[in-house]
């Protein structure tokens, strides 16, 4: 199996490495990095659980080669904290947007790239964003709840109008 010699930046870190191929993102960074933040449900691209931002964006890791990140940067569930929790974490407990917690890493790293690009997003925009997150306990309520609550703090710690920020939320559907 052939070798790779890979840079990495995860979380703001740059990480050199030395990889098979073969080697998965969501291998690279669970268990050559020990971030096991991110999780693995699936396997096959259907869960969402081991989403992470490839340069912003979001993405299954367990669906691409560790080689693919080199040169680009990561960011994983470990990096939404700073000196507080993000807007998007404290949503989720605002709002009990988890119960078994086993999806919410992917859930949030999916939620925030979308309050990045889109500060009113309304709640089919949120339930669009999310469609490759799947969720087994919750039902979804309380996570487009948390994702509009975020999305309201956010727009609130930049000072946008109060007519942007009562317009995106809309009531959520109760299936
Ligand atoms: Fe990657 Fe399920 S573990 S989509
Ligand atoms: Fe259990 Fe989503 S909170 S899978």
């Amino acid at each position: 199996m052939s070798t790779h010699t890979i840079t990495v930046t995860v979380n703001g870190e740059a990480h050199t490495q030395e990889v098979e191929a073969r080697l998965l993102l969501v291998h690279l960074i669970r268990e050559n990095l020990r971030l096991t933040g991110t999780h693995i449900g699936c396997d096959t691209t259907h869960c969402g659980a081991c989403t992470v931002l490839l340069d912003n964006v979001p993405v299954k890791s367990c669906t691409l080669f560790a080689v693919q990140a080199d040169g680009r940067s990561v960011r994983t569930v470990e990096g939404l904290e700073g000196a507080e929790l993000s807007a998007v974490q404290q949503g989720f407990k605002a709002e009990h947007g988890l119960q078994c917690g086993y999806c919410t890493p992917g859930m949030m790293m999916t939620a925030t790239a979308l309050l990045e690009r889109n500060p009113a997003p309304t709640e089919g925009e949120i339930r669009a964003a999310i469609s490759g997150n799947l969720c087994r306990c919750t039902g979804y309520v309380n996570i487009v709840k948390s994702i509009q609550h975020a999305a309201e703090q956010m727009r609130a710690a930049k000072g946008a109008s109060p007519g942007v920020a009562s317009g995106a939320r809309e009531t959520v559907a109760t299936t």
